[in-house]
């Protein structure tokens, strides 16, 4: 069966990536998302004909000549990247290939860019912690948002949200996305390990890599220190323990019940590597575990954490080991005018 391909199906037929993409050598510049996950979150901005778009991370800028296309040349696109490198080079290239309706623009897109709102769509490729106001004050009456968010306020737990703009109040749709993108900095970074916010303890280990904690029990003057000396010791003591999950179980499914549930000691944590991980931690004690298959939880101390993960994991399993689909986000607007976007378990399961 053949399916005609939607307005963004088209755009993407339409632009070529690869000039986009990549650099002079043929090599992927690193900034670069998977068309896959660019034309998903397009389709849902909804973009019509003469839309006036903010974009939030230029990066190549493929993703600017395809919003380009589909505002056409009644509309516009307006697209921010902290790193002038990246805002030249895209200008340049969006210009070049005759998206004449762009403009890239180098700044902290957390402040968007009030000169040339309202914006009838906002979509973000950089996750910041809350839905910054300027966004807000810079949309149109019924703006549309899509962005990645923090849904717990650990480090590392992300999702994507779509969301309505009505009256100034930010309604989430009812479902959340895991989508997960490089955290918003108003700071050029060089190093992808250490995120900007959201870390509580820090350990530099060997070769510098960085071993962290993010956790809400950290949050106190008292706990700091206690925390660091944890993230020392997971880099010089930890062992393997047995996964509490099974290989029937979905890992991706647990982690969504963790950050929908928080339950206490709920932690996030680097042990020097790229690959995050979701488990408990206490003065005492820590077992995290990784999000891909039933790998082994990396424990140290009392057996405090790695008995809490059991129990998290039954309590998951009786309730049906709800997984993505069973997550909404609830939305709060902070007093400085941002919005806290929450995971929450869309309905109980017995
Ligand atoms: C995943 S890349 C964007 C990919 C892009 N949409 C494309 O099609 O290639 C994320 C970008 O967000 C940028 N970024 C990070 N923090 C930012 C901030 N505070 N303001 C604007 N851009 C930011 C990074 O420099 C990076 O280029």
């Amino acid at each position: 069966m053949t399916t005609i391909p939607d307005a963004v199906g088209l755009a993407a037929a339409a632009v070529d990536e690869d000039a986009f993409t990549r650099n002079d050598d043929g090599e992927l510049i690193a900034q670069t998302s998977s068309q896959a996950i660019i034309t998903t979150m397009i389709r849902e901005l909804g973009v019509e004909p003469g839309d006036a778009v903010l974009e939030i991370g230029t990066g190549s800028g493929y993703s600017t000549a395809l919003l380009s296309h589909l505002t056409g040349p009644t509309g516009s696109v307006t697209s921010l990247d902290v790193m002038p490198e990246l805002t030249g080079r895209a200008g340049h290239l969006l210009h070049a290939n005759g998206y004449a309706h762009t403009r890239t623009l180098t700044g902290d897109g957390a402040k968007g860019a009030p000169e040339f709102g309202p914006y009838d769509k906002i979509i973000a490729w950089t996750t910041p912690e809350t839905v910054p106001q300027a966004w807000i004050a810079q949309a149109a009456a019924a703006a549309t948002v899509v962005t990645p968010v923090n849904v717990t306020g650990l480090s590392k737990t992300y999702a994507v949200i779509t969301a309505a703009l009505d009256h100034g109040e930010l309604i989430p749709e009812s479902r959340l996305t895991r989508g997960s993108f490089v955290e918003m900095s108003g700071q050029i970074r060089t190093q992808w390990l250490l995120p900007p916010y959201g870390i509580d303890a820090l350990h530099t280990g060997p070769n510098d890599t960085p071993w962290w904690l993010s956790s809400h029990w950290l949050r106190t003057q008292e706990s700091r220190a206690l925390g660091e000396s944890l993230a020392a010791r997971l880099a010089a003591e930890a062992s393997a323990s047995t996964s509490p999950l099974a290989l029937d179980d979905d890992p991706l499914g647990f982690y969504a019940w963790l950050i929908a549930t928080r339950p206490d000691g709920l932690t996030t944590a680097c042990l020097g590597s790229p690959a995050w991980q979701i488990g408990h931690s206490s003065p005492h004690s820590a077992a995290l575990i990784p999000l891909a298959g039933a790998e082994p939880l990396t424990v140290v101390g009392t057996p405090a954490s790695a008995d809490a993960v059991d129990a998290w994991v039954e309590a998951w399993r009786a309730q049906g080991s709800p997984g993505w689909s069973a997550l909404k986000p609830e939305a709060a607007q902070q007093p400085d005018g941002s919005w806290v976007i929450r995971a929450a378990l869309a309905q109980a399961r017995s």
